[in-house]
């Protein structure tokens, strides 16, 4: 599929058919979720895949009880990971191999560890869910790509998914994606015309 279609033919589906995704399709699209890009490279996400019925019937209450969330194949929590330091650690331990000189590692590290620093745990958290956003880009659209249906959704109770799925404090929920095979059909799409968007 050409991008352009991909793009004008995702839609935000309202009602899954229940089918379940292939694990091999469903590898297929958390790479391309796993590959999206990130200020520093930090990836600070962690993202809960939810696919056993009776937890995606105990998530719907606290997601204005919307059907997307029971009939879909996998939901995905798309949280912000708040262990920024050790994330740069983490980066900075892929980088030994990368042919990076090792001086040139050890400056880069410090370079990001005052710039998570600088930064208030507030600010921090909406430094984490701003990169999360882009995890979610690839994920609506590398589902349309591998012909996947999709629905992000920002409509649940953060305090009442941490809850149910048992989340360590340090994984915010920022934002979901249920993913799985449409059963309804998409309205004419409608966007701002371009003079009223670009200037
Ligand atoms: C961050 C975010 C949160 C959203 N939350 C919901 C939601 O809770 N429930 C829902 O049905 N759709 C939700 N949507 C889908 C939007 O309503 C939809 O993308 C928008 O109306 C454009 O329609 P389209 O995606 O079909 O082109 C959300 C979309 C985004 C990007």
């Amino acid at each position: 599929m050409e991008f352009k279609d991909i793009v004008m033919q995702r839609y935000a589906t309202k009602e899954f058919d229940g089918r379940m995704i292939e694990d091999s399709e469903l590898y297929a699209l958390l790479d391309l979720i796993r590959y999206a890009p990130s200020a520093f490279n930090l990836q600070p996400w962690k993202i809960k895949i939810v696919s056993a019925s009776r937890i995606k019937q105990n998530l719907r209450p606290h997601s204005n009880d919307q059907p997307q969330i029971t009939s879909c194949s996998h939901l995905l929590v798309f949280c912000a990971n708040t262990e920024l330091e050790q994330l740069v650690e983490r980066v900075s331990r892929g980088l030994y191999g990368s042919g990076m000189p090792a001086e040139a590692i050890a400056q880069y590290t410090e370079m990001m560890k005052g710039y998570i620093r600088s930064m208030t745990p507030s600010q921090q958290l909406a430094f984490a869910r701003e990169q999360v956003y882009i995890a979610l880009g690839n994920a609506v659209n590398g589902a349309k790509a591998l012909g996947i249906d999709s629905c992000p959704m920002g409509g649940f109770d953060p305090a009442g998914y941490a809850e149910v799925l048992f989340l360590p404090e340090e994984f915010i929920p920022v934002v979901l994606c249920a993913v799985g095979y449409a059963a309804d059909k998409p309205l004419p799409k409608w966007r701002l015309p371009r003079e009223e968007v670009f200037f």
